[in-house]
């Protein structure tokens, strides 16, 4: 049997990293195998892609260049990692997929959502999550959370930029079936709850 693809979205300071975990440990209670894995990155290639895309550099990046340099990690990530990891039986928690090029390089930079369909369907057209939980919290609270952090180049943009990144990805929750909305504002145990609630969902 086909593994189970779970992806984690939301922006920054929403609590990814500590839900990845736990969605790991749930599964796994259930009897499965799990590989966990995260994008930009999953392989040597993409992760040093990762590195390009996140270091800042003199020259400014064009959106189109960050959009195709996710698109080139996330192909080299699909092909050798996720689908035979899928295919042996095992289940993925990815951290960020798809969603997040459509609501950073989307919602964010302002690239068209068809050129981003198009590369997705590109690279990975046969592989999408089965289940998509995103976690969501307002800009200022994810500020807040995040102030004392060392930011990358991409968590270096203002507010503005995440709250159109937000908006991407509140839009993309209302269009996916696939997609569970976690309001991350509430405790950890409330957020694991819900996780859990999610994740009950995909055996039925
Ligand atoms: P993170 O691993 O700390 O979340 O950092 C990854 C950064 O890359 C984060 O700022 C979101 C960004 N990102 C995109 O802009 N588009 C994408 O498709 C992905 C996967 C990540």
């Amino acid at each position: 049997m086909r593994g189970r693809f779970i992806t984690v979205e939301g922006i920054e300071g929403v609590g990814k990293s500590t839900i990845v975990p736990f969605v790991q440990q749930k599964l796994e209670a259930e009897g499965r195998i799990v590989h966990v894995t995260r994008e930009p990155g999953g392989t040597k290639l993409a992760e040093a892609v990762r590195d390009l895309l996140l270091s800042d550099w003199a020259e400014t990046i064009l959106p189109q260049t960050e959009l195709l340099l996710m698109f080139a990690s996330r192909a080299q990530h699909v092909s050798t990692v996720i689908e035979p990891t899928l295919q042996a039986g095992t289940d993925v928690v990815c951290e960020r997929f798809t969603d997040a090029s459509m609501a950073y390089q989307g919602g964010g930079r302002g690239i068209e959502d068809s050129f981003i369909e198009s590369l997705a369907q590109l690279t990975h057209g046969e592989t999408s999550p089965d289940l998509t939980l995103y976690l969501d919290l307002d800009v200022e609270e994810s500020s807040f959370r995040t102030q004392n952090r060392r930011k990358d180049r991409i968590e270096q943009e203002d507010l503005d930029f995440f709250q159109r990144v937000r908006n991407a990805y509140r839009k993309l929750a209302s269009k996916h079936q696939r997609i569970v909305t976690i309001d991350a504002s509430r405790s950890l145990q409330e957020v694991e709850s819900s996780v859990a609630t999610a994740l009950a969902g995909l055996n039925k």
